[in-house]
């Protein structure tokens, strides 16, 4: 329906011989999209082309203002050899739901899924196919006005990158450590933490940067406001499993980044016949429980992560234990149960999956 341009890339280069070694983001295949958008004339020019640099005026807003959103997608491969989307359509949901928050332009979900699949009947091939790896798509959109004033872009450029990637954690499944930041907050209610824009992540490096220094793989928010409940872990959502049956995550109270992730975990939870609840979570609760034992397990999950064990948050000087330093059954479950969804694997109860023509 879309009119999408395809131009191929003369010489194609060699995939990864080692799919074992990919690594998360540091990989790309052979093309990208492009489309344009003006005022007065809307989306236009969607075109695939060889993967190569942007040209950008260095007035452009994006620059200075950050007038920036991403999403995070994975296509993945099942065994009879096809690929896999994976609830693709509210990934495109979402980024224009950023789009509105941002001031920037809208586009119709059509357009967005015709214009991914135009890059994938170029660059399929590049979906890896060792178990656990996946192609990661990074739709992205940033205002191109060339203009130092602070103002709503006139125009902006939607592009897709694919990169094919193994675990997002070197560590893979093993259980991370998290470091409760107590000083500075990611986002507050009625900011842009809803929104997945490119200011909310370098908003959070200094406290990765403390977190590491300390040994720990990421850092755990509190809220922006009391810093008393918890919202959420890195890129992830964050979940407990209390006495080994209850599912507990924090409640989309309007600072957190509703995760594709976090909503397919309680669907598959309640699925499976877990009891699931979403509420205000006190970071002293989650101390309490996990001295006691009454959280048994914590999870985080994210569409580069998946589901990701958490055995240890460190919180104003002292280090709390959860689990006994493995996947817990209710993650791993959950972990098999999502993953096999993904990659066909397991019947989808949801119609969570597109296949790649
Ligand atoms: N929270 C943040 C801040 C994220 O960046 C992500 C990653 O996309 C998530 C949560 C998880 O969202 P999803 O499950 O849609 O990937
Ligand atoms: C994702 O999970 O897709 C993300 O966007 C994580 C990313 C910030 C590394």
């Amino acid at each position: 329906m879309y009119d999408i341009r395809i131009t191929k890339a003369e010489a194609l280069k060699q995939k990864p011989a080692d799919e074992s070694k990919l690594g998360f983001g540091r990989i790309f295949s052979d093309h990208m999209l492009r489309i344009n958008y003006n005022e007065g004339v809307g989306w236009h020019d969607a075109r695939v082309t060889p993967l190569e640099n942007l040209s950008l005026h260095p007035a452009s807003s994006v620059l200075h203002y950050s007038q920036e959103i991403f999403e995070g997608a994975k296509c993945y491969r099942r065994a009879d050899g096809g690929m896999n989307l994976f609830r693709i359509r509210d990934n495109f949901e979402r980024m224009n739901r950023s789009a509105a928050r941002m001031g920037m332009a809208t586009m119709p979900i059509g357009l967005y899924m015709e214009s991914l699949m135009a890059l994938l009947s170029v660059d399929k091939e590049w979906t890896p196919h060792q178990d656990g790896t996946s192609l990661y798509i990074r739709p992205t959109m940033i205002a191109t006005k060339e203009y130092l004033g602070v103002s709503a872009s006139d125009s902006y450029l939607y592009f897709v990158l694919l990169s094919p990637s193994g675990a997002y954690y070197a560590s893979g499944l093993a259980p991370v450590g998290i470091y409760v930041e107590d000083e500075h907050v990611r986002a507050v209610r009625g900011g842009v933490g809803i929104a997945k824009t490119g200011g909310n992540y370098s908003a959070s490096i200094l406290a990765g940067m403390k977190a590491k220094k300390l040994g720990y793989a990421q850092v755990l928010w509190l809220d922006g406001v009391e810093q008393r409940y918890v919202e959420e872990v890195g890129a992830m959502n964050m979940m407990f499993v209390y006495g080994n049956k209850q599912i507990v995550t924090p409640v989309l109270n309007g600072s957190i980044l509703s995760g594709i992730t976090r909503d397919s975990t309680l669907k598959l939870a309640k699925h499976l016949g877990y009891k699931t609840e979403e509420r205000p979570v006190p970071i002293d609760e989650v101390i309490r429980g996990a001295r006691s034992g009454a959280i048994t397990e914590a999870f985080g999950t994210g569409t580069a992560a998946v589901i990701s064990p958490v055995n240890k948050i460190f919180f104003k000087g002292e280090e709390v234990f959860i689990g006994d330093n493995t996947i817990g059954p209710i993650a791993q479950k959950l972990y098999d149960t999502l993953t096999g969804i993904q990659y066909g694997r397991v019947e989808d109860p949801f119609g969570w999956i597109t296949p790649v023509p």
